[in-house]
């Protein structure tokens, strides 16, 4: 038993969340309310808080007490694999609803700032556990959630009493009937803040959303709403949630970039004293992310520890890179080729952070409005 499941039950996680901060003080009603438990599906697949790898089918009914550990252990709890095609024990290929890790819940309605009375839209309804959470704090009336899978929504909504306005389709339209509203909270990510969102939130109102963007990387942002129509904050936290489904990356494979050539086919050979090691973690990815558009990785291991990191353009198509790391090397064979130079954006991108002393996901933000988005790094708060 790790730190994570010890003192397994809600008093248990409950310490445990204050103790790290996520849960404050006024959300512990609703925490205690609103147990997990009633909202969590019998056939499980814990994650790890990253969201990096899934653990083996936790069945309630072969094992209910694995069961109610993973269930109050701060962990995410994969509930669905592949849109629902996934049938079987074993674990699917992409998970694609879940019951968020707690602290992650927590620390995001912290974010959302919400307080009594206000309207507040759900987009991702998953097992309605957050829903519920919601509706005892300002009541179900004033709450709207809105789940694209009929299935997941149907389940959620036997779960929810008192029940909120449960709305299944594509949340990225929002959900007009009931608008405006005082805060909006997205449990799936996006790399495009529907316009949508802007437009049903009051002047003033808050949006809290996962945001990444294609390269990789991802950070909840809270926005807040303008009398002009736009909404800009910053990042709150790092985050790893699933994608909304109609935001998943289209990305071509790799034989669209070599176009059945050997490699290096066309391409432009160099070096670099940068390793690509130096580039993986989730705030690099996320930084590069920003200054890279339209770009996408994908590694190739080698039974040594070595490894090549190419990366590839989704705006031209062409445009490819190939770096090969060596363990203990001090310098890395490029050879990039296309209209762009991937390597030497990366390289460019990371350089910038490491000048900027190397800032960390909260200090920076975005800005939506219609004419689109962009990102920045440190401005006055919101
Ligand atoms: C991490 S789960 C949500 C967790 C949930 N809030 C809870 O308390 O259990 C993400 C959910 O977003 C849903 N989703 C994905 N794309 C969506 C969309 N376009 N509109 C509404 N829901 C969507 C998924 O089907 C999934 O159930």
């Amino acid at each position: 038993m790790s730190a994570r499941t010890e003192g397994a039950g809600p008093a248990g996680l409950a310490s445990a969340l204050v103790a790290s901060g996520a849960l404050r003080d006024d959300w512990i009603a609703a925490f205690e309310a609103v147990p997990r438990h009633l909202f969590v599906p019998d056939r499980i697949w814990p994650g790890i808080p990253d969201g990096t790898r899934q653990n083996p089918l936790v069945d309630r009914a072969a094992d209910p007490q694995a069961w109610l550990t993973a269930v109050y252990s701060d962990i995410p709890l994969t509930t669905q694999w592949d849109d629902g095609r996934h049938t079987g024990d074993a674990v699917g290929t992409r998970p694609s609803s879940s019951s968020s890790q707690p602290s992650m819940v927590f620390a995001m309605l912290a974010d959302l700032d919400v307080a009594d009375g206000q309207r507040v839209l759900e987009i991702g309804t998953g097992t309605g556990w957050n829903a519920a959470l919601l509706s005892h704090r300002v009541g179900a009336e004033h709450v709207v959630s809105v789940e694209y899978d009929p299935v997941v929504a149907e389940a959620a909504a036997s779960r929810l009493r008192p029940t909120p306005t449960l709305a299944v389709g594509d949340g990225r339209q929002g959900y007009a009937p009931c608008a405006p509203y005082d805060r909006v909270i997205a449990t799936c990510s996006v790399g495009e803040i529907p316009l949508a969102w802007i437009e049903q939130t009051a002047p003033g109102g808050v949006i809290v959303a996962p945001w990444g963007p294609e390269y990789g990387g991802e950070a909840v942002v809270r926005l807040v709403v303008g009398e002009d129509g736009t909404a800009g904050g910053h990042f709150t936290r790092s985050s790893a949630f699933m994608r909304l489904r109609q935001q998943r990356p289209d990305l071509p494979p790799h034989d669209t970039y070599l176009g059945g050539r050997d490699w290096p086919a066309d391409g432009v050979r160099s070096r670099t004293s940068l390793s690509p090691a130096e580039v993986g973690g989730w705030l690099e990815q996320f930084v590069i992310g920003l200054r890279v558009p339209g770009a996408f990785w994908t590694v190739e291991r080698y039974d040594d520890g070595a490894y090549t990191l190419w990366t590839y353009s989704s705006t031209d198509r062409q445009s490819w890179a190939s770096v090969d790391y060596e363990p203990g090397a001090d310098e890395f064979k490029t050879v990039q080729a296309g209209p762009r130079r991937l390597w030497d954006e990366t390289e460019a991108a990371y350089g910038w952070w490491v000048r900027s002393g190397r800032p960390g996901f909260e200090r920076f933000g975005l800005t939506v409005g219609l004419e689109g988005w962009t990102t920045w790094l440190d401005p006055a708060r919101n």
